[in-house]
């Protein structure tokens, strides 16, 4: 354990744990869009910069992006000083600018009293904030199908020259840890429409619900052992069974008991 100081209160902090932590365990809210606990801090968008200094610095201190410095010993942490709250209301103008339409971007920057960018918004905008948690999701799953093609501007995610990615399993990693919700997929008909790519989902043997894409669960069984029963039914039926099961057993119990 070592002891740091955020925004003059001595808290305890785990030696080497990432700054984030420590300040969140405070429920001091700080904006952030590109950390995960799935994923290894990436520093990407910039939004988590806090203060930070200590008494030997002599008055010296810098910011740094909270969710990729580790914390020490003696730390003195400012989640909300005037440098900090104007670096965070140009990083939101910056993306209020290139994703003018995401509500999660407008709601922040509205927070840090942003209604309008100051900048030229992009007038093809995607909203994406090009944070690559995607693309790191693909990659922690082992697949590595989506990733950032182009240059400047132009720069976006995608699969291998900008076509359907041939890697991607339907597994929707990408899609559901993308912070501004773009990633477009559906299912309809039994099949998950992701990357112009086409799946066949598996349906509960018991109750007909679709659940996973075949080629995931495939992926799964294959790469992590996981068994191919275990895909059969989906997990309220095994939740249902295993309820009968435990009420059988207390049944059983209580004519012991008798
Ligand atoms: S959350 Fe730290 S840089 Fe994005």
């Amino acid at each position: 354990m070592v002891h740091i100081t955020i925004n003059g209160k001595v808290v305890k902090a785990h030696k080497g744990e990432m700054l984030i932590k420590a300040i969140r365990r405070q429920q001091i809210d700080i904006p952030a869009l590109c950390d995960h606990e799935a994923l290894e801090p990436s520093g990407s968008c910039r939004l988590c910069m806090v203060e930070i200094t200590r008494e030997d610095w002599d008055g010296w201190k810098k910011l740094v992006t909270s969710c990729l410095y580790p914390v020490e010993e003696g730390l003195i942490v400012s989640t909300h000083s005037g440098d900090v709250l104007e670096v965070r209301k140009t990083i939101l103008d910056l993306y209020l600018a290139r994703c003018p339409q995401s509500e999660v971007i407008q709601q922040m920057a509205e927070e840090y009293g942003i209604v309008k960018t100051s900048y030229e918004a992009l007038p093809d905008a995607d909203n994406c904030i090009m944070c690559y948690a995607c693309t790191r999701a693909c990659e922690v799953l082992g697949k590595s199908a989506i990733a950032a093609v182009n240059r400047g501007r132009d720069k976006k995610i995608s699969g291998p020259f900008g076509e359907a990615p041939p890697d991607c399993i339907g597994c929707l990693s990408c899609a559901k840890i993308c912070p501004t919700n773009v990633i477009e997929w559906h299912d309809e008909n039994g099949t998950r429409h992701i990357w112009g790519r086409t799946f066949e989902l598996i349906s509960c043997k018991e109750c007909g619900k679709k659940t996973i894409a075949r080629e995931f669960a495939d992926y799964l069984i294959a790469d992590r052992d996981i068994p191919a029963e275990y895909f059969e039914v989906c997990d309220d039926c095994k939740r249902a069974d295993l309820a009968r099961k435990m009420g059988g057993i207390v049944d059983q119990a209580k004519e012991v008991a008798l």
